[in-house]
């Protein structure tokens, strides 16, 4: 192994966080820090690629930083800032602009997404969103990427960009001593577990998200427990009972989705949900599931609002995560602005 094990991953300060954003990515990061050295980047600069007020954004970016804490990072094990504080990001993202290929970015589903139909109307820092996502990771050389579902198309483009910039300038990175040849590694996704893709409450075709209009089809992580008991009651769901097994839940989106939310919330599979629950309606099953997320979440809700008290707090693990993070990022980039060729 040649790369020293490293994990990149963020999230955007738009909106507050929600059970996708908790399930399919925070849980992994929690776990990885355990295990390896981490880096948990609040993407701000992503964050701008649609319109952003500058005083919610402030906001929002001490609210997710806070959300982080409350669901059990270590800002003094793990490094966690904000993105726009660390330059070699924008740096690194403008040489990317230039390797990846127009082509490339065309393919992009959430670019297609998020552009809607009025394309011509969307900022050029949505349509180069992949590569400052790829600078994101590679300004570090990490290694594993813990994400949702949502998040691999992006993960391939940064994997080809990585080649692409080995191969370029294959020459000049054999010449600063990499023998080899390989300057950035190829950065694996790291998607597992029962809930990579969390659906709608309301509607089990689309993916949970803050975008949504109706927050009925949501569970924030800042929800109360009335909120959250009334969601889960109002979830849309089959007439049928639950099966006994996990082949029994194709072709049952919405099923699917409660019992996948249940399986990584208790940190179980789906087959032992089905397990415990198989042949009960969804009568017995929301009120329990209900419950499991108020224990899991209520907690949260609790620390995220005792954070929010003391923004300086926040600001100050902010500064600090940046600092650090900068300390690995800088060598990496004065090696990369000399195998590109600029006078540092
Ligand atoms: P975002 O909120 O788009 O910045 O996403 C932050 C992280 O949450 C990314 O790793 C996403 O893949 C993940 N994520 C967002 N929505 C969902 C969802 N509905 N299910 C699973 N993971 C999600
Ligand atoms: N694009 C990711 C999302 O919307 C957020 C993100 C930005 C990210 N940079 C990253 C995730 C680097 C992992 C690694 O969810």
């Amino acid at each position: 192994m040649k790369f020293q094990e490293r994990v990149f991953s963020g999230m955007q300060p738009t909106g507050t966080l929600h059970l996708g954003n908790y399930l399919g990515a925070m849980l992994k990061w929690i776990d990885l820090q355990k295990t390896h050295e981490c880096i948990y980047c609040v993407v701000d600069l992503h964050a701008i690629t649609v319109w952003q007020d500058p005083e919610e954004l402030r906001q929002a970016i001490r609210q997710v930083t806070a959300s982080y804490i409350a669901a059990g990072l270590d800002p003094q094990k793990s490094i966690l800032f904000n993105q726009s504080q660390v330059s070699a990001h924008a740096e690194l993202a403008w040489i990317f602009n230039c390797v990846a290929r127009l082509g490339w970015l065309g393919r992009m589903t959430q670019f297609k997404d998020k552009a809607g139909k009025d394309r011509e109307k969307a900022s050029v820092g949505l349509y180069a969103y992949p590569n400052l996502m790829a600078a994101d990771i590679l300004a570090y050389r990490a290694t594993h990427v813990p994400v949702g579902d949502d998040q691999k198309q992006h993960l391939e483009l940064a994997r080809d960009i990585a080649q692409k910039f080995n191969g370029d300038f294959a020459a000049a990175i054999k010449a600063a001593g990499h023998e080899d040849g390989e300057f950035f590694p190829q950065p694996e996704p790291v998607i597992t577990g029962p809930a990579t893709r969390v659906m709608s409450l309301r509607d089990g075709s689309r993916k949970m998200s803050k975008s949504e209009p109706s927050d009925l089809s949501r569970i924030n992580l800042i929800d109360d427990v009335d909120l959250i008991a009334k969601k889960i009651k109002k979830a849309k769901t089959d007439p049928e009972a639950l099966p006994s097994e996990t082949d029994g839940l194709s072709g049952r989106p919405e099923a699917d989705n409660l019992v996948g939310i249940y399986a990584a919330l208790t940190g179980t599979a789906k087959a032992d949900v089905l397990a415990d629950f198989g042949g009960r309606q969804f009568s017995a099953f929301k009120p329990a599931l209900a419950e499991l997320c108020v224990e899991k979440l209520g907690p949260i809700a609790q620390e995220v609002s005792r954070l929010m008290n003391d923004p300086a707090e926040i600001d100050r693990v902010l500064v600090d995560g940046a600092n650090r993070a900068r300390a690995i990022a800088s060598p990496i980039m004065d090696e990369v602005k000399d195998i590109v060729g600029f006078i540092r």
